[in-house]
């Protein structure tokens, strides 16, 4: 994690900085807890351009929890990717707003991340002085060595870390009894493009992420009936 830091700073102005966010946002997250009584079904929505006339949205919106990422957006494209959004998970650099009822969610790896959440929430501005709208109460903010965990167990360490979408993948199968994944996987020249937009950077491939394991991991939980994936259009 370290050789992921843009600037080395200290142990204790990590503390510091860990301890100030927590004066802004709840201690524990609130996660429905597994029961006998109840199956807890989740939609994890990854921002593939493969979306793009699959008609997934009803799908993907009758399941409990439905987790979106990063510049993922449902407006104009509700009929392919639903509508409904509980958990949005993000990071500084591709913050959106969010209504009152979403949850933000947050996998730290650099000291940033921390500053800029405690930040965003407490003044509305944030990173390169964007506006951030979000409700505090519902931030849900991973301990970093989560990224760790799937980098090395899922992931045996391959390329430099995790996609967003990898970790929301993993973190569903935490949170949910029933894990249906959608938006997954590359473009035909094998770029991760996205369904509300051209791509531009015809060299981007996966981005510095493990995409190939990424995805054959996907397609053997969807083998071993872990998940339930839907390849896209
Ligand atoms: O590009 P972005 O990181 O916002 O996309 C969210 C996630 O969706 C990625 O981290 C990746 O896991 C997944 N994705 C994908 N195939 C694409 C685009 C995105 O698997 N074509």
């Amino acid at each position: 994690m370290e050789g992921l830091q843009d600037n080395r700073q200290r142990f204790s102005a990590y503390n510091e900085t860990v301890k100030k966010m927590f004066q802004m946002i709840p201690i524990s997250a609130e996660v429905e807890a597994s029961s006998p009584d109840r199956c807890r079904t989740c939609a994890v929505v990854g921002n593939s351009v493969n979306l793009k006339k699959s008609h997934y949205g009803p799908l993907i919106d009758f399941q409990d929890v439905v987790i979106r990422m990063n510049r993922g957006r449902t407006k104009g494209y509700e009929a392919d990717v639903g509508t409904r959004t509980t958990h949005h998970v993000m990071y500084p650099e591709s913050a959106v707003d969010l209504d009152n009822t979403t949850r933000l969610v947050l996998f730290p790896f650099k000291i940033l991340d921390l500053e800029w959440i405690t930040k965003a929430l407490n003044t509305g501005i944030s990173y390169k002085e964007r506006r951030l709208k979000a409700n505090p109460d519902l931030v849900m903010v991973l301990n970093p060595v989560f990224m760790r965990y799937v980098h090395e167990v899922w992931l045996q360490k391959k390329s430099r870390y995790p996609s967003t979408g990898f970790m929301a993948l993993v973190l569903a199968l935490h949170i949910c009894d029933e894990v249906h994944v959608f938006g997954y996987g590359a473009d035909s020249d094998g770029n991760w493009s996205h369904y509300w937009e051209e791509l531009r950077n015809k060299k981007l491939k996966t981005g510095g992420h493990p995409g190939d394991t990424e995805y054959a991991m996907i397609k053997e939980l969807d083998q071993h009936r872990v998940i339930t994936f839907y390849r896209g259009w």
